[in-house]
């Protein structure tokens, strides 16, 4: 269902499911529900206009409504083709009060399976709101809107779209050569248009890895337009949603993908960050033989003190039953990697974008053949080699190489969530209201920002009593004897969790 800018979503007679599912999962993000009781009278968001671009899930339902309840007007897009619930894309369209006949809810432009085309005309948008006004804010995951604004006030000022000129640009051509169909047009359209919404952005907040590594460039070279509060390094929210999160939605992608049984297989697992520590626990968890690789020798270390065997990908590829990528890196899984796989294996991403796994190089393999066998999962059939070393078999991509988590499941439950969208609103609000202050008491540069571990400490404590948790009270004279406030923050910024 569409009304051209104001919503765009698979069908909002899926509002009804959505709105059930928003239900039950409030009652498991106490973080957020804490942040309306606290924030709900005082609505520190009024004037606060919103552009997000994360995935469209139930949880981030939970999270818009939140940031509405505070005040902010919002537009929404997810931040993949593949990762909206459409039943949670229709209820937030509605809105709790509205009915799929007068819905009364936020704008969204997001549905399970778009094309790349369609997922950039999305980002659009939510940068480009009716009556000209346009964002105030954004709450990126990926960095994808911030990449949009950026590149198009670029290309604006020199009148035209040429190649890659940003540090953190997709590198795969064919989705920056979609990128600068959109930017081509806006420049038809409006020669002014990302100057325009450029200028009234005061910041962003962005949820991941891969979106604060980009950010991180951006403010090296100079080139960051607006503050930027990295969300993802909050220790509530890396800790918690990469490992924990991944440690719940990688099996559920993967059973709900294959439904292969996991227990006494060989998995093997890219990278030993967060998200790495999460898969292979949750590998080892469902009984399956787990094989870490990394190229930094701390995390390897980790991976082998944690009892992993630490291996190349190319001495164990023909012994893994499972593949998955977890780096926020390219050209992980290439297809000579592919080519020596096991009959069967399957393959899968959980880093944010699609160029761990080389599916273009698949694609591009002489005499393959790819068969759906349900949305979202392919097998890929590989011939037999002419030397007759290998017959012909075939390999289970998920998602295309995309994550598959959010793909072939429904991401992180909303508990974990809870965490990590706490921190985007607390960062909001400290967007919001240092663009409120005169520029010479501003607190926020065009720079990199974590939170303060005040602000962590809080996001943990919302969280306790759910969990039945009891603290215990330090003492004045424990405190004074380490050196810390009776009320926190506990840690030195160095700690390391
Ligand atoms: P991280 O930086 O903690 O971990 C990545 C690890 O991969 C690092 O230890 C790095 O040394 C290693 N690595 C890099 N290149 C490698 C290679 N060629 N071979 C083996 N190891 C390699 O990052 P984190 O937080 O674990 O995130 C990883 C990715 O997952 C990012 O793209 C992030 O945005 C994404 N992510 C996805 C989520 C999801 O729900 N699917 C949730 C959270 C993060």
């Amino acid at each position: 269902d569409e009304a051209p800018g104001r919503y765009k979503v698979r069908s909002l007679a899926l509002a009804e499911a959505g709105r059930h599912q928003i239900r039950l999962a409030e009652h498991e993000m106490p973080g957020l529900m804490a942040l309306r009781a606290e924030y709900g009278d005082t609505r520190p968001l009024a004037g606060a206009r919103i552009a997000g671009s994360l995935h469209m899930t139930v949880q981030t339902a939970v999270l818009i409504e939140t940031l509405t309840a505070l005040g902010a007007e919002v537009r929404w897009a997810s931040c993949n083709i593949f990762s909206t619930q459409d039943e949670a894309a229709a209820a937030v369209v509605v809105g709790p009060h509205g009915t799929p006949d007068d819905p009364q809810g936020v704008p969204v432009f997001a549905w399970k399976g778009e094309t790349l085309e369609e997922y950039w005309d999305c980002t659009e948008q939510i940068l480009v709101w009716p009556g000209g006004e346009g964002p105030n804010l954004i709450l990126d995951d990926g960095g994808d809107a911030t990449l949009l604004v950026h590149l198009g006030l670029q290309y604006e000022r020199v009148g035209a779209v040429p190649p890659n000129t940003l540090p953190g640009e997709p590198d795969h051509t064919h989705e920056m050569n979609v990128v600068r169909d959109v930017l081509r047009r806006d420049l038809e359209i409006d020669p002014l248009r990302w100057t325009g919404i450029a200028e009234q952005i005061g910041g962003v907040t962005e949820e991941t890895t891969t979106g604060v590594h980009r950010l991180y460039h951006l403010a090296e070279s100079g080139e960051l337009l607006f503050p930027a509060i990295n969300v993802n390094d909050s220790v509530t929210k890396s800790k918690f949603d990469n490992k924990y999160g991944i440690r719940h939605s990688l099996p559920d992608g993967i059973n709900r993908a294959t439904d292969v049984l996991v227990g006494g297989k060989v998995a093997f697992v890219a990278g030993y960050g967060d998200v790495g520590k999460g898969a292979a626990e949750a590998f080892r968890g469902q009984g399956a033989r787990v094989i870490v690789s990394e190229v930094d020798p701390i995390c390897a270390l980790q991976a082998a003190m944690d009892g992993f065997q630490v291996a190349r990908l190319e001495d164990v590829v023909g012994e893994a039953d499972f593949f998955i990528t977890t780096t926020g890196n390219k050209d992980v899984v290439r297809v000579e990697h592919m080519l020596a796989m096991k009959d069967k294996a399957v393959v899968g991403n959980i880093g944010h974008f699609d160029n761990e796994i080389d599916m273009a190089g698949l694609e591009g393999v002489p005499g393959v053949v790819r068969t759906e066998i349900k949305p979202q999962v392919h097998e890929w059939t590989l011939p037999a080699d002419d030397d007759g070393d290998r017959a012909e078999r075939s390999i289970i991509v998920l998602s295309e190489g995309r994550l598959l988590n959010l793909g072939n499941a429904t991401g992180h439950p909303s508990f974990v969530m809870s965490n990590s969208f706490a921190n985007q609103v607390i960062g909001q609000l400290e967007l919001f209201a240092d663009m409120a202050r005169p520029a010479e008491e501003r607190q926020y540069a065009r720079q990199v920002y974590r939170l303060p571990k005040v602000l962590d400490e809080k996001v943990a404590r919302l969280h306790l009593d759910a969990l039945g948790v009891r603290l215990t009270d330090l003492s004045t004279e424990q405190a004074e004897y380490l050196g810390v406030p009776v009320e926190g923050p506990y840690k030195p910024e160095h700690y390391r969790y």
